[in-house]
């Protein structure tokens, strides 16, 4: 018997048209684009799936609430109306919304690094690891070595490693350790979740360490679902009891909202301890707004307010999750690779191991990327060596962990025709694949490269 997937639990109340330019006219875009996807404009791509971030479609309710919004400067019902669902969902003290998760970063991680050396994370995202090197310490990964082999069906590939951690610790010495951040999920390892036991424990090393832990949260909703699906005794638990256990075991969080609170823009940032509280206040007004908007329009918060319940939601993660799940049996079944098992907001194709004759300096995810706009209208994006760049000192290429092609779903956005049709396109790109060529940069700026370079097929 095969299995069902969990279906769309809503139905289509609005449509926005989209269409599929001819293979010639796809060819001649991506060659003006540069080849590079981040040029290319969104009226000529058929199914985005470049990021799951801000791109997720609002509900009806959601819609009610952004005309509900209340604009004031200070004290907005709305502002009000959120500070009551994520104070709900998260039972922290203080909690600031901010525009988004890199504007939580900037506010918070300089407090945290002040005086000190190093945050250290089971993987910081980029916009993360920036924030922690703008605020003058070092970024350092900690994920356990399941996560390196992409074949590994290991259920929680998200994880710290700590007994590394409890090593690091004692070499760095934890007085110069501002911070221990664990991101749920681990988008950079493929979105792949970390355990509760995994949680309590980097928890408790850092309790008894004084290093404070930091949650990052942009797709913990996700993480939840994962661990009551994956992991022993929490089967019959809610996702909000998992919630809250988990951010119990943070002294702090930043939380992108783009993601799992399904709004077009937001974030948050949550505090236990007063005094750091006010510092984040103070600096929220000099960066974002005042306390009570952070950055965001009335009706923002509001949508955000509505969002989070909404992404709580165990059917709407079911199916969620599920998309993912399937495009990743069909892969399975054309023997295309990819980070197994599927994670939550993307799946993450072995490029290095799907084109094994395009070398890491030829960029084999960025081609298998190109490819898939030539064959459908799909855009993705590399998460490798292209993306990683060059070593500063030396300007010498550098070689990324994993070459994967991301595949980022929005949420509540595409069908599962739509889902069909990625699978076709990567399967009759594998027919072809001894063809498909490495690229060469032919313009680069010296940091974040792949947002603006441009490349030449080789
Ligand atoms: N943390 C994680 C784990 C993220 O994935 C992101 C964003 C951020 C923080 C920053 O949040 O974009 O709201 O400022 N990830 C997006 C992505 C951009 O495509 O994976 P932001």
């Amino acid at each position: 018997m095969s299995t069902i997937y969990f279906p769309e639990p809503f139905r289509i109340k609005s449509v926005e048209p989209i269409k599929m330019l001819t293979k010639e006219e796809r060819i001649k875009k991506i060659k003006e684009a540069d080849y590079n996807v981040f040029n290319l404009d969104s009226e000529d791509v058929y199914i985005d799936l470049l990021t799951d971030s801000g791109t997720g479609a609002m509900s009806t309710t959601q819609w009610a609430g952004v005309l509900e919004g209340d604009e004031a400067y200070a004290g907005s019902k709305s502002y009000r109306a959120l500070i009551k669902s994520a104070t709900e969902i998260f039972d922290f003290d203080y909690i600031q919304p901010v525009h988004q998760g890199r504007a939580a970063e900037k506010i918070l991680l300089p407090i945290l690094l002040k005086n000190k050396k190093y945050a250290i994370s089971n993987m910081h995202f980029d916009t993360t690891r920036a924030h922690v090197e703008i605020a003058g310490a070092r970024a350092i990964d900690c994920v356990v070595a399941e996560a390196l082999d992409t074949t590994s069906p290991y259920d929680f590939k998200g994880n710290m490693d700590n007994a590394r951690l409890v090593e690091l610790i004692k070499e760095l010495g934890s007085e110069n350790i501002g911070t221990i951040i664990i991101t749920i999920t681990n988008n950079s390892a493929g979105g792949q979740p970390v355990s509760m036991a995994n949680i309590k424990e980097t928890s408790s090393i850092a309790k008894k360490h004084k290093i404070p832990v930091l949650i990052d949260a942009a797709r913990c909703f996700e993480n939840a679902y994962f661990i009551k699906e994956r992991e022993a005794n929490y089967n019959k638990k809610s996702i909000a009891e998992i919630v809250k256990e988990m951010f119990a075991c943070g002294d702090f969080f930043t939380m992108s909202a783009k993601k799992d609170a399904i709004v077009n823009m937001g974030g948050l940032v949550g505090v236990r301890d007063k005094k750091v509280a006010e510092l984040v206040k103070q600096r929220c007004i000099s960066f974002e707004g005042f306390v009570s908007y952070g950055g965001l329009s009335g009706r923002d918060l509001e949508a955000l307010a509505i969002g989070l319940k909404e992404g709580l939601d165990e059917n709407y993660l079911q199916y969620r999750i599920g998309q993912i799940e399937y495009l990743g049996a069909k892969l399975d079944k054309a023997g295309i690779p990819y980070q197994k098992p599927t994670g939550g907001h993307a799946l993450f194709v072995d490029a290095g191991k799907f084109l094994p004759h395009i070398p890491y300096n030829e960029f084999p995810a960025q081609a298998l990327i190109i490819e898939l706009y030539i064959e459908a209208g799909i855009r993705g994006c590399d998460i490798g060596s292209y993306m990683l760049g060059n070593n500063p000192d030396t300007g010498e290429q550098l070689k990324a962990e994993f070459e994967f092609a991301r595949l980022a779903v929005p949420r509540r956005v595409y069908t599962q025709a739509h889902l069909d049709v990625i699978a076709q396109a990567l399967i009759n790109i594998k027919a072809r694949v001894n063809t498909i060529k490495g690229y060469k940069i032919t313009e680069e700026p010296p940091i974040l490269r792949h947002f603006t370079a441009k490349l030449k097929p080789i």
